[in-house]
């Protein structure tokens, strides 16, 4: 069954004096246990089409499912509802600097007035998870990158998401780091059945993590591609670029 289904979504960001179509006419189906990528240049507009999965950039046109729902017909309270089977995490992190790690992951509760016992044993449990039970009192400014970002991840699986929605999550990590922020993303995916979207620019990151990708360019998904088949074999010359790139790093590296 689809997880995330976009019919002919469309979004454009009206100026004084111009527009610009962000997001041109994408379809796309995401299916449930799926690491899905999404890459291209800067300004393709990535961002906004993960956005519109929740409803955070809200489509001109078409219609947006999730889980079965379609949430582009939905009430404002009925879509609150149903956001909270969807999570979302950021290149960097959002967190509150004045709050403890705890703190932190406990917010996503308390608004939605989960009573505090339950609130307490769910941060633990979930610290557990991303192993930074010893940092519960910590605060973000003595963290690494990689202390954060699993902050970050621990803040919304709190919430028991069956959506994750990841943008750019692991570009302002090193490379060792950005290794084990995959790896983690990709257990979650493999043990809890979490469906995944993840917005990159780096190859690299699709090949580490992904099961199915599509190219974006100009607000146009160009090409898609499910990697667990035979070798890709690009048309377009963006995703042929792209492709290429890894090709010529693993070059580079041999
Ligand atoms: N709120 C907004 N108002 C006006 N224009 C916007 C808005 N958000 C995005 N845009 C424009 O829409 C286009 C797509 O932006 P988007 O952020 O989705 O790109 P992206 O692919 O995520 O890029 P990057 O890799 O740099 O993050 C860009 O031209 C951007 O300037
Ligand atoms: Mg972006």
């Amino acid at each position: 069954m689809a997880s995330i289904s976009l019919q002919n979504v469309s979004r454009t960001f009206s100026g004084k004096n111009s527009s610009l179509k962000a997001i041109d006419d994408v379809s796309l189906e995401v299916e449930t246990g799926d690491v899905y990528g999404i890459i291209g240049f800067s300004g393709a507009g990535k961002s906004t089409l993960l956005r519109t999965i929740n409803l955070l950039e809200r489509p001109d046109s078409g219609t947006v499912w999730v889980d079965g729902e379609e949430l582009t017909r939905l009430s404002k309270p009925e879509l609150r509802q149903q956001r909270r089977s969807i999570g979302m995490i950021f290149q960097h992190f959002n967190l509150v600097q004045n709050a403890t790690v705890s703190q932190n992951v406990a917010f996503p509760l308390e608004i939605a007035a989960v009573p505090r016992a339950e609130r307490q044993r769910r941060v633990e449990e979930t610290l557990d998870l991303v192993g930074l039970a010893d940092k519960a009192h910590a605060y973000p400014a003595k963290l690494s990158g990689g202390q954060k970002q699993r902050v970050g991840i621990a803040r919304t699986l709190v919430a028991r998401p069956r959506v994750l929605l990841c943008d750019e999550p692991t570009s302002a990590l090193d490379p060792q780091t950005t290794d084990n922020i995959l790896a983690f993303l990709s257990r979650l995916n493999r043990d809890m059945g979490l469906t995944i979207v993840l917005v990159t620019h780096e190859m690299a990151v699709v090949n580490a993590i992904c099961s199915k990708v599509s190219v974006m360019e100009q607000g146009k998904v160009v090409e898609s591609f499910d990697l667990r088949e035979k070798r890709p074999e690009p048309k377009s010359a963006i995703a042929s670029y792209l492709f290429g790139q890894t090709e010529r790093e693993t070059r580079r590296h041999a």
